[in-house]
Protein backbone atom coordinates (compact mmCIF):
# COMPACT_ATOMS: atom_id res chain seq x y z
CA UNK A 1 0.00 0.00 0.00
CA UNK A 2 1.16 3.61 -0.70
CA UNK A 3 1.26 5.56 2.13
CA UNK A 4 0.26 9.75 2.32
CA UNK A 5 3.28 11.41 3.77
CA UNK A 6 2.07 15.04 2.96
CA UNK A 7 -0.66 16.54 0.79
CA UNK A 8 0.00 15.06 -2.75
CA UNK A 9 3.03 13.71 -1.18
CA UNK A 10 3.53 9.67 -1.37
CA UNK A 11 5.80 6.74 -0.01
CA UNK A 12 5.80 4.35 -3.39
CA UNK A 13 9.06 2.37 -2.40
CA UNK A 14 9.64 -1.40 -1.78
CA UNK A 15 10.24 -3.09 1.35
CA UNK A 16 13.38 -5.85 1.51
CA UNK A 17 12.45 -7.82 4.56
CA UNK A 18 15.29 -9.98 3.79
CA UNK A 19 18.10 -8.46 2.90
CA UNK A 20 21.04 -9.07 5.35
CA UNK A 21 23.85 -8.57 3.28
CA UNK A 22 23.95 -4.74 1.82
CA UNK A 23 27.14 -4.80 0.12
CA UNK A 24 28.93 -6.54 3.21
CA UNK A 25 26.91 -4.29 5.67
CA UNK A 26 25.21 -6.37 7.87
CA UNK A 27 21.52 -5.43 8.11
CA UNK A 28 19.76 -7.46 10.73
CA UNK A 29 16.60 -5.87 10.52
CA UNK A 30 16.36 -5.86 6.22
CA UNK A 31 15.99 -2.43 4.75
CA UNK A 32 13.42 -0.64 2.20
CA UNK A 33 13.95 1.58 -0.78
CA UNK A 34 12.15 4.25 -0.69
CA UNK A 35 10.69 6.12 -3.94
CA UNK A 36 8.41 9.13 -3.55
CA UNK A 37 5.24 10.56 -5.86
CA UNK A 38 4.89 14.21 -5.32
CA UNK A 39 1.25 14.60 -7.34
CA UNK A 40 0.26 18.06 -8.04
CA UNK A 41 -0.74 19.42 -11.73
CA UNK A 42 2.56 18.05 -13.29
CA UNK A 43 3.53 14.37 -11.64
CA UNK A 44 7.35 13.25 -9.91
CA UNK A 45 8.48 10.10 -8.67
CA UNK A 46 11.50 11.07 -6.77
CA UNK A 47 13.73 7.60 -6.61
CA UNK A 48 13.20 4.51 -7.70
CA UNK A 49 14.01 0.99 -6.03
CA UNK A 50 16.65 -1.90 -6.24
CA UNK A 51 16.31 -3.95 -9.31
CA UNK A 52 13.29 -6.65 -8.76
CA UNK A 53 11.35 -4.53 -6.86
CA UNK A 54 10.10 -2.39 -9.62
CA UNK A 55 6.77 -4.08 -9.62
CA UNK A 56 6.34 -3.50 -5.98
CA UNK A 57 7.14 0.33 -6.53
CA UNK A 58 4.88 0.34 -9.91
CA UNK A 59 1.60 -1.10 -8.02
CA UNK A 60 1.57 1.43 -5.28
CA UNK A 61 1.54 4.27 -7.73
CA UNK A 62 -0.73 2.84 -9.95
CA UNK A 63 -2.77 3.31 -6.47
CA UNK A 64 -2.72 7.07 -7.37
CA UNK A 65 -2.17 7.87 -10.46
CA UNK A 66 -1.47 5.79 -14.24
CA UNK A 67 2.35 5.48 -14.33
CA UNK A 68 2.03 7.11 -18.20
CA UNK A 69 1.15 10.46 -16.28
CA UNK A 70 4.36 10.96 -14.55
CA UNK A 71 6.29 13.87 -16.08
CA UNK A 72 9.44 13.66 -13.93
CA UNK A 73 11.36 11.06 -12.67
CA UNK A 74 13.97 12.71 -10.06
CA UNK A 75 17.31 10.50 -9.65
CA UNK A 76 19.34 12.05 -6.24
CA UNK A 77 21.36 9.04 -6.41
CA UNK A 78 22.54 6.89 -9.07
CA UNK A 79 23.60 4.07 -6.23
CA UNK A 80 21.76 0.71 -7.90
CA UNK A 81 19.67 0.15 -4.87
CA UNK A 82 17.77 3.81 -5.73
CA UNK A 83 18.14 3.32 -9.68
CA UNK A 84 17.59 -0.14 -10.21
CA UNK A 85 14.47 -0.06 -11.51
CA UNK A 86 14.80 2.89 -13.60
CA UNK A 87 14.21 1.27 -16.57
CA UNK A 88 11.03 0.35 -15.96
CA UNK A 89 10.05 3.41 -13.98
CA UNK A 90 11.28 5.05 -17.51
CA UNK A 91 9.36 2.89 -19.74
CA UNK A 92 6.15 2.96 -17.35
CA UNK A 93 6.50 6.90 -17.27
CA UNK A 94 5.88 7.16 -21.21
CA UNK A 95 7.52 10.24 -22.34
CA UNK A 96 9.17 11.61 -18.48
CA UNK A 97 12.58 14.02 -18.08
CA UNK A 98 14.96 12.37 -16.32
CA UNK A 99 16.23 14.96 -13.95
CA UNK A 100 19.48 14.06 -11.96
CA UNK A 101 22.58 16.21 -11.03
CA UNK A 102 25.37 16.78 -13.84
CA UNK A 103 27.53 14.10 -11.93
CA UNK A 104 24.11 11.99 -11.74
CA UNK A 105 23.70 11.85 -15.33
CA UNK A 106 26.75 10.66 -15.89
CA UNK A 107 27.07 7.85 -13.81
CA UNK A 108 23.28 6.99 -14.89
CA UNK A 109 24.38 6.78 -18.50
CA UNK A 110 26.79 4.77 -17.55
CA UNK A 111 25.11 1.92 -15.86
CA UNK A 112 21.70 2.10 -17.99
CA UNK A 113 23.43 3.96 -21.22
CA UNK A 114 22.44 7.38 -22.04
CA UNK A 115 19.25 6.75 -23.65
CA UNK A 116 16.73 9.14 -22.14
CA UNK A 117 15.89 13.00 -22.04
CA UNK A 118 18.01 14.16 -19.26
CA UNK A 119 17.50 17.69 -17.21
CA UNK A 120 20.57 18.73 -14.95
CA UNK A 121 20.18 20.58 -11.95
CA UNK A 122 22.65 22.12 -8.92
CA UNK A 123 21.51 23.64 -5.99
CA UNK A 124 18.62 26.63 -5.99
CA UNK A 125 17.05 24.94 -9.38
CA UNK A 126 13.66 24.85 -9.06
CA UNK A 127 11.04 22.55 -10.71
CA UNK A 128 7.56 23.77 -11.11
CA UNK A 129 4.38 21.07 -11.06
CA UNK A 130 1.82 23.79 -10.18
CA UNK A 131 1.34 24.84 -6.51
CA UNK A 132 4.41 22.36 -5.81
CA UNK A 133 7.76 23.74 -6.72
CA UNK A 134 10.47 21.57 -5.92
CA UNK A 135 13.96 22.80 -5.15
CA UNK A 136 17.54 20.68 -5.38
CA UNK A 137 20.35 20.68 -3.37
CA UNK A 138 23.41 19.42 -3.97
CA UNK A 139 25.01 17.01 -1.22
CA UNK A 140 28.23 15.54 -3.30
CA UNK A 141 30.15 12.88 -1.47
CA UNK A 142 27.15 12.30 1.27
CA UNK A 143 27.57 10.10 -0.18
CA UNK A 144 28.52 9.98 -3.52
CA UNK A 145 29.60 12.65 -5.85
CA UNK A 146 26.38 12.10 -7.69
CA UNK A 147 24.30 13.11 -4.48
CA UNK A 148 21.59 15.29 -4.00
CA UNK A 149 18.34 16.02 -2.11
CA UNK A 150 14.81 17.38 -3.70
CA UNK A 151 13.09 19.84 -1.08
CA UNK A 152 9.09 20.45 -1.32
CA UNK A 153 9.07 23.95 -0.41
CA UNK A 154 4.81 24.16 -0.03
CA UNK A 155 4.98 21.07 2.14
CA UNK A 156 8.48 21.61 3.97
CA UNK A 157 9.48 17.72 2.70
CA UNK A 158 12.93 17.15 2.10
CA UNK A 159 13.72 14.03 0.30
CA UNK A 160 17.00 13.46 1.14
CA UNK A 161 17.96 10.46 -0.50
CA UNK A 162 20.41 8.15 2.01
CA UNK A 163 21.37 11.27 4.42
CA UNK A 164 19.20 10.35 7.45
CA UNK A 165 18.31 6.79 6.10
CA UNK A 166 18.46 3.58 8.45
CA UNK A 167 17.73 0.14 6.98
CA UNK A 168 14.78 -0.64 8.91
CA UNK A 169 12.19 -3.28 7.04
CA UNK A 170 9.01 -2.43 8.53
CA UNK A 171 4.96 -2.00 7.95
CA UNK A 172 5.53 1.58 9.78
CA UNK A 173 6.83 4.35 7.63
CA UNK A 174 7.35 6.71 10.46
CA UNK A 175 9.03 7.58 13.48
CA UNK A 176 6.52 8.19 15.76
CA UNK A 177 5.52 4.20 15.03
CA UNK A 178 8.58 2.61 16.31
CA UNK A 179 10.47 2.69 19.66
CA UNK A 180 13.16 5.39 20.04
CA UNK A 181 16.11 3.37 20.87
CA UNK A 182 15.23 1.35 17.96
CA UNK A 183 15.48 4.55 15.10
CA UNK A 184 18.43 5.37 17.28
CA UNK A 185 19.95 2.28 16.92
CA UNK A 186 19.54 1.84 13.10
CA UNK A 187 20.69 5.54 12.45
CA UNK A 188 23.85 4.90 14.29
CA UNK A 189 24.52 1.71 12.31
CA UNK A 190 24.06 3.46 9.28
CA UNK A 191 25.75 6.41 10.11
CA UNK A 192 28.78 4.61 10.91
CA UNK A 193 29.26 2.19 8.13
CA UNK A 194 28.07 5.12 5.56
CA UNK A 195 28.94 7.65 6.67
CA UNK A 196 31.78 7.54 9.04
CA UNK A 197 34.18 9.29 6.69
CA UNK A 198 32.05 12.69 5.64
CA UNK A 199 31.91 13.99 9.59
CA UNK A 200 33.03 17.02 8.51
CA UNK A 201 31.35 17.35 5.54
CA UNK A 202 28.09 16.05 6.77
CA UNK A 203 28.47 19.43 9.86
CA UNK A 204 28.95 21.84 6.74
CA UNK A 205 26.16 20.52 4.56
CA UNK A 206 23.91 20.81 7.53
CA UNK A 207 25.14 24.07 8.14
CA UNK A 208 24.49 25.13 3.95
CA UNK A 209 20.71 23.40 4.68
CA UNK A 210 20.22 25.87 7.61
CA UNK A 211 21.85 28.92 5.91
CA UNK A 212 19.11 28.27 2.59
CA UNK A 213 16.32 29.32 5.93
CA UNK A 214 14.00 26.58 4.43
CA UNK A 215 11.75 25.33 7.12
CA UNK A 216 11.67 21.27 7.02
CA UNK A 217 9.03 19.56 8.66
CA UNK A 218 9.60 16.17 7.50
CA UNK A 219 12.96 14.38 6.28
CA UNK A 220 12.26 11.43 4.10
CA UNK A 221 15.04 9.77 3.61
CA UNK A 222 15.80 7.18 0.66
CA UNK A 223 16.28 4.34 3.37
CA UNK A 224 13.96 3.14 6.37
CA UNK A 225 12.00 5.21 8.33
CA UNK A 226 10.38 9.02 7.32
CA UNK A 227 11.33 11.80 10.05
CA UNK A 228 8.58 13.39 11.55
CA UNK A 229 10.30 14.98 13.90
CA UNK A 230 13.68 15.57 12.31
CA UNK A 231 15.15 17.66 14.83
CA UNK A 232 16.02 13.93 16.21
CA UNK A 233 17.80 12.83 13.44
CA UNK A 234 19.39 16.35 13.02
CA UNK A 235 20.43 16.26 16.38
CA UNK A 236 21.88 12.85 16.29
CA UNK A 237 23.81 13.80 13.39
CA UNK A 238 25.29 17.43 14.55
CA UNK A 239 26.18 15.07 17.23
CA UNK A 240 28.40 12.30 15.11
CA UNK A 241 29.59 14.80 12.99
CA UNK A 242 30.77 15.98 16.16
CA UNK A 243 32.79 12.90 16.04
CA UNK A 244 31.96 12.91 19.83
CA UNK A 245 33.40 9.96 22.00
CA UNK A 246 32.53 8.79 25.31
CA UNK A 247 34.13 6.58 28.03
CA UNK A 248 33.93 3.53 26.46
CA UNK A 249 36.36 0.78 24.88
CA UNK A 250 35.98 -1.47 22.28
CA UNK A 251 38.02 -4.68 21.91
CA UNK A 252 37.90 -6.12 18.70
CA UNK A 253 40.14 -9.37 17.49
CA UNK A 254 40.26 -12.87 16.38
CA UNK A 255 41.84 -16.17 17.87
CA UNK A 256 43.34 -19.52 16.34
CA UNK A 257 43.80 -21.67 19.67
CA UNK A 258 42.39 -19.28 22.31
CA UNK A 259 45.51 -17.78 23.58
CA UNK A 260 44.31 -14.14 22.01
CA UNK A 261 41.21 -14.93 23.28
CA UNK A 262 42.49 -15.26 26.80
CA UNK A 263 44.33 -11.74 26.63
CA UNK A 264 41.08 -10.33 25.26
CA UNK A 265 39.19 -11.25 27.99
CA UNK A 266 41.85 -10.59 30.53
CA UNK A 267 42.27 -6.49 28.55
CA UNK A 268 38.12 -6.07 29.01
CA UNK A 269 38.50 -7.72 33.10
CA UNK A 270 41.03 -4.46 33.77
CA UNK A 271 39.36 -1.92 31.50
CA UNK A 272 36.04 -3.10 32.92
CA UNK A 273 37.59 -2.19 36.64
CA UNK A 274 37.58 1.04 36.06
CA UNK A 275 33.91 1.91 35.29
CA UNK A 276 34.22 2.75 31.37
CA UNK A 277 31.73 0.80 29.10
CA UNK A 278 33.33 -1.99 27.14
CA UNK A 279 32.64 -4.07 24.20
CA UNK A 280 34.45 -7.34 23.44
CA UNK A 281 34.03 -8.32 19.74
CA UNK A 282 35.31 -11.65 18.80
CA UNK A 283 35.08 -11.05 14.41
CA UNK A 284 34.14 -14.24 12.95
CA UNK A 285 30.93 -14.04 16.11
CA UNK A 286 30.35 -10.66 15.02
CA UNK A 287 29.91 -9.02 11.81
CA UNK A 288 32.23 -6.01 10.67
CA UNK A 289 29.85 -3.47 10.55
CA UNK A 290 28.37 -3.86 13.60
CA UNK A 291 32.01 -3.32 15.28
CA UNK A 292 32.14 -0.45 13.17
CA UNK A 293 29.04 0.36 15.20
CA UNK A 294 30.42 0.20 18.00
CA UNK A 295 33.31 2.20 17.68
CA UNK A 296 31.98 5.21 16.42
CA UNK A 297 31.40 6.88 19.52
CA UNK A 298 34.40 4.84 21.22
CA UNK A 299 37.50 6.27 22.56
CA UNK A 300 39.76 3.44 22.13
CA UNK A 301 39.98 0.51 20.06
CA UNK A 302 42.06 -2.39 21.35
CA UNK A 303 42.62 -4.69 18.01
CA UNK A 304 43.81 -8.53 18.77
CA UNK A 305 45.71 -11.09 16.34
CA UNK A 306 47.31 -14.43 16.23
CA UNK A 307 49.98 -14.70 13.96
CA UNK A 308 49.46 -16.47 11.25
CA UNK A 309 52.29 -16.66 8.36
CA UNK A 310 54.16 -13.85 9.80
CA UNK A 311 51.46 -11.35 9.43
CA UNK A 312 47.89 -10.86 11.21
CA UNK A 313 44.78 -13.31 11.00
CA UNK A 314 43.02 -13.00 7.76
CA UNK A 315 39.55 -11.77 9.46
CA UNK A 316 41.28 -9.18 11.27
CA UNK A 317 43.44 -7.43 8.01
CA UNK A 318 39.96 -7.44 6.21
CA UNK A 319 38.30 -5.60 9.04
CA UNK A 320 41.29 -3.26 9.37
CA UNK A 321 41.13 -2.37 5.40
CA UNK A 322 37.39 -1.80 6.27
CA UNK A 323 38.01 0.13 9.04
CA UNK A 324 40.55 2.32 7.78
CA UNK A 325 38.46 3.50 4.59
CA UNK A 326 35.80 4.83 7.30
CA UNK A 327 38.63 6.65 8.89
CA UNK A 328 37.13 7.22 12.58
CA UNK A 329 38.82 9.79 14.06
CA UNK A 330 40.01 10.88 17.55
CA UNK A 331 40.43 7.17 19.01
CA UNK A 332 43.53 6.08 21.11
CA UNK A 333 44.42 2.14 19.82
CA UNK A 334 46.08 -0.58 21.44
CA UNK A 335 47.58 -3.98 19.72
CA UNK A 336 47.75 -6.75 21.41
CA UNK A 337 48.37 -10.78 19.95
CA UNK A 338 49.95 -14.12 20.35
CA UNK A 339 52.62 -15.83 18.49
CA UNK A 340 53.99 -19.54 18.33
CA UNK A 341 57.70 -19.07 16.71
CA UNK A 342 57.79 -16.12 14.71
CA UNK A 343 55.36 -13.45 15.18
CA UNK A 344 54.68 -10.69 13.11
CA UNK A 345 50.82 -9.74 13.72
CA UNK A 346 51.17 -7.50 16.35
CA UNK A 347 53.47 -5.08 13.94
CA UNK A 348 51.55 -5.71 10.91
CA UNK A 349 48.72 -4.10 12.87
CA UNK A 350 51.12 -1.43 14.24
CA UNK A 351 52.13 -0.86 10.58
CA UNK A 352 48.42 -0.39 9.20
CA UNK A 353 47.66 2.04 12.07
CA UNK A 354 50.65 4.35 11.87
CA UNK A 355 50.43 4.27 7.84
CA UNK A 356 46.95 6.25 8.63
CA UNK A 357 48.15 8.34 11.66
CA UNK A 358 46.67 6.31 14.22
CA UNK A 359 48.09 6.55 17.83
CA UNK A 360 49.08 3.78 18.76
CA UNK A 361 49.29 3.85 22.96
CA UNK A 362 50.29 0.41 23.61
CA UNK A 363 51.07 -3.00 22.36
CA UNK A 364 51.67 -6.41 24.25
CA UNK A 365 52.70 -9.79 22.37
CA UNK A 366 52.68 -13.08 23.49
CA UNK A 367 53.97 -16.57 22.77
CA UNK A 368 52.12 -19.50 22.67
CA UNK A 369 49.92 -19.25 25.98
CA UNK A 370 49.69 -16.34 28.53
CA UNK A 371 50.85 -17.76 31.62
CA UNK A 372 49.90 -15.98 34.80
CA UNK A 373 52.06 -13.31 34.94
CA UNK A 374 50.87 -12.47 30.92
CA UNK A 375 47.31 -12.16 32.15
CA UNK A 376 48.23 -9.95 34.61
CA UNK A 377 49.99 -7.33 32.09
CA UNK A 378 46.91 -8.02 30.21
CA UNK A 379 44.59 -6.81 32.88
CA UNK A 380 47.00 -4.05 33.47
CA UNK A 381 46.89 -2.56 29.52
CA UNK A 382 43.12 -2.73 29.89
CA UNK A 383 42.89 -0.71 32.90
CA UNK A 384 45.99 1.68 31.30
CA UNK A 385 44.02 2.28 28.50
CA UNK A 386 40.02 2.68 29.59
CA UNK A 387 41.58 4.66 32.55
CA UNK A 388 42.99 7.53 29.45
CA UNK A 389 39.54 7.45 27.83
CA UNK A 390 37.13 9.92 27.96
FE1 LIG B 1 21.22 3.79 -0.67
FE2 LIG B 1 24.18 5.13 -1.76
O1 LIG B 1 22.64 4.09 -1.83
Amino acid sequence: MSVKVADGIYWVGAIDWNIRDFHGYITHRGTTYNAYLVVDEKIALVDTVKHGFADEMLARVKEIVDPGRIDFVISNHVEPDHSGSLNEAMAAAGNAELIASEKGKEGLSRYYGGKWRFRTVKTGDELSLGRKKLMFIMTPMLHWPDSMMTYVKADRVLLSNDAFGQHIASSQRFDSELPAAVLEDAATDYYANILMPLGQLVAKKLEEVAKLNIGIDTIAPSHGIIWKTPGTIIGYYSRWAGAGTKKKVVIVYDTMWQSTDMMAKSIAKGAIETGVEVKLMHLRSNPWSDAVKEILDASAVIVGSPTLNNTMYPTVGGFLTYVMGLKPKGKMWGIFGSYGWGGGAVKAIKDELEKENHRVVETLDVRFRPDGNEIGRCIEMGRRIASQVG
